[in-house]
């Protein structure tokens, strides 16, 4: 038998194509979704990126990374000068500013937003030395989240982390 118009075959063959394509584009979509990160994986320590740009002067944010809160604070001149006017030696937990911060970017101060005390969430931008005051026993940190008076015994812990532009950190 022969035609020259499309036999039942040919309406196979092409029906089977079609659902081949449209099989493609239906697994791809989660293949692609699957290159970013669940929850569940970012809960797990997945780095995190956090754009700096929408922190006005004198703001502090929250994030969290690996479950915890992170605060990322845009300091003023006059934070940065009250954390560095101090006589390092004095303090509980001595250490510099500099140390706690990424050079040329001495504005931002990235540190870990649970009290070394017992595990509390400071308050961000409270207390006597214009850090963080923690009122759970009432330990008060610096400007450099170093701790200044109070009970806990260490500055808020840096998390790792690393300037990926002027406005963009990649946290972990
Ligand atoms: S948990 Fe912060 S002062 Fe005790």
């Amino acid at each position: 038998m022969s035609s020259a118009g499309p036999t039942r075959r040919d309406f196979l063959f092409v029906a089977t194509g079609a659902v081949g394509a449209i099989g493609a584009a239906a697994t791809l979509v989660p293949l692609i979704a699957q290159m970013n990160p669940d929850s569940s994986t970012v809960a797990a320590g997945a780095p995190i990126e956090v754009d700096l740009a929408p922190i006005t002067q004198g703001q502090a944010i929250k994030v969290f990374w690996r479950g915890k809160p992170i605060y990322i604070e845009h300091r003023s001149k006059s934070e940065i000068e009250a954390a560095r006017n101090v006589d390092v030696a004095s303090l509980p937990d001595p250490q510099a500013d500099q140390a706690r911060v990424k050079a040329g970017h001495d504005q931002w101060l990235v540190v870990i937003g649970i009290c070394t005390h017992l595990g509390c969430i400071p308050i961000a931008r409270q207390g006597d030395f214009g850090g963080f005051f923690c009122p759970c026993h009432g330990s008060h940190y610096d400007t450099s989240g170093r701790i200044r008076q109070g009970p806990a015994p260490a500055n808020l812990a840096i998390p790792p982390y690393a300037f990926l532009s002027d406005s963009k950190i990649r946290i972990g």
